[in-house]
């Protein structure tokens, strides 16, 4: 039982009912209304879940108004700067950062999974050539539960930590090989001399017929990249493999559900839509302040790509860390004078949106997505591919989520309740009669 409570009086009836409050380490406190609807008939109506805290978790914390990210505690930015993904994989998984024992061993372990059944590459051929590769990505983990299903018990922890392990190991190879298939050329497979931001622009980029050397730089910024976008509470993709998952289905498919959730511009979808809105200003040969003046016009549908978020009402840190990072590596790119006009056209959009009324009443910010396009840009990567890499880094973000949710007690199947609005009784007529 908790130390407070809060009354709630129902005004049409009089009732008086206690409702405890919970307490998180952290973060704002929550009514529990678990009990409610048995004891009272009364629902509670949260529609896109503005209110509500669905679970306990002791993952990711994150403070929207001041503009904060932890993992397990430590500071976002800290583990970009100084971090690697594989520790951020075995810190988000595990709760406690490895020594150099755990993470050589914990890396190890990755490293030899990395390999795809053979065949899984026939799902691929499958594939339209110009499919989408977030549609790609969406079947082929799916069609992973096939090969994972029959010796799986997902309440065995154990077996549930091996499962994450297989799907952080497999996920650069799928996503790479999304992208082989699309363009024609070979699949290459998994080198695994490399780290796993190396082996991804291995099997991206290498053909079989030339040597490639990875570049250290841009290994490094797709670390950043894996490492800023590996958690993030629960937000919609992370909720959908939470809600799939409390059904008790295979975890490939939970995982598959997430993908798919991700892949909408209001989520993950966001960073492919960033760019091409950014290409669309610079093409334009309209002044900024026109399409700022579109995205505040509610008669229009354009938003500005990139901004608000449903949490954070401050800088979002990640944004802080991309946009830095932008800077590091365009001079880099292939196609650097190309990509500076957007980073340009970004900063100068920023300053402008950030000034402006409408979006500082509002509390809107740029967002993880406003920079990270561009950096994917400046390594390469083509705009389709932009939310595969959000996938791939959120991989293990979705397998820790799961992992705790079967491990706790207090998961039950997700199944929210409705306002009914549609007719009430009536009886069946027969066709003729109609
Ligand atoms: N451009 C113009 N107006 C905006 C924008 C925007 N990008 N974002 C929010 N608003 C306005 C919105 O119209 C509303 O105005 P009003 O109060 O007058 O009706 C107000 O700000 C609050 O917006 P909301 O849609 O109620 O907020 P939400 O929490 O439901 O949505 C969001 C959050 C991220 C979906 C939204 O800000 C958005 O569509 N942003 C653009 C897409 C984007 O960048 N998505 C990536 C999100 S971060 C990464 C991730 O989660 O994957």
């Amino acid at each position: 039982m908790s130390k407070y409570t809060a009354t709630l009086i129902d005004n049409e009836t009089g009732e008086k009912i206690e409702l405890d409050i919970l307490h998180p380490t952290q973060g704002p406190r929550a009514i529990d209304v678990t009990r409610l609807y048995r004891q009272t008939g009364i629902l509670t109506y949260d529609p896109g879940f503005m209110s509500t805290a669905s679970c306990w978790s002791d993952i990711t914390y994150l403070d929207g108004e001041e503009g904060l990210l932890e993992y397990r505690g430590y500071p976002i930015q800290e583990l970009a700067e100084q971090g690697s993904y594989m520790e951020t994989c075995y810190l988000l998984l595990n709760g406690e950062l490895p020594n150099a024992e755990q993470l050589e061993e914990f890396s190890g372990q990755i490293v030899h999974h990395t390999m795809l059944h053979e065949q899984i590459k026939r799902f691929y051929s499958g594939f339209r050539r110009d499919a989408h590769p977030m549609a790609t990505m969406v079947g082929v983990v799916g069609a992973l539960s096939a090969f994972y299903h029959e010796y799986m018990d997902i309440h065995d922890e154990k077996n549930r930590y091996e499962t994450a392990i297989l799907l952080i190991a497999k996920m650069p190879t799928i996503a790479a090989w999304s992208y082989r298939y699309a363009n024609g050329v070979p699949f290459m497979y998994p080198d695994n001399k490399l780290g796993y931001a190396e082996n991804f622009l291995h099997m991206m980029f290498a053909l079989p017929s030339e040597e490639y050397t990875v570049d250290p730089l841009m290994a490094r910024a797709l670390e950043v990249i894996l490492i800023t976008h590996a958690d993030h509470e629960q937000n919609a993709s992370t909720s959908t493999v939470r809600l799939a998952g409390s059904s008790e289905v295979n975890p490939f498919a939970a995982i598959s559900a997430g993908i798919a959730s991700l892949w909408g511009p209001a989520h993950g979808g966001a960073n492919e839509a960033v760019v091409r809105m950014l290409m669309e200003i610079r093409d334009s040969g309209k002044p900024l302040e026109y399409f700022v003046d579109k995205a505040k016009d509610k008669s229009n549908k354009f938003r500005l790509m990139g901004f608000g978020h449903r949490v954070y009402k401050n800088y979002d840190p990640r944004a802080k860390i991309l946009r830095e990072l932008c800077h590091k590596i365009i001079d880099k790119s292939p196609l650097a004078s190309e990509h500076k006009v957007l980073l340009d056209i970004a900063m100068e959009l920023e300053g402008v949106a950030l000034e402006d009324e409408y979006f500082i009443s509002r509390k809107l910010y740029p967002n993880v997505d406003f920079y990270s396009g561009i950096i994917l840009l400046s390594m390469g990567i083509p705009m389709n591919m932009f939310t595969v890499m959000f996938a791939m880094a959120r991989t293990v973000g979705w397998v820790a989520h799961w992992h705790e949710m079967m491990g706790d007690d207090k998961t039950r199947i997700a199944r929210p309740r409705q306002l009914y609005t549609g007719k009430t009784h009536r009886d069946y007529v027969l066709v003729d009669m109609r």
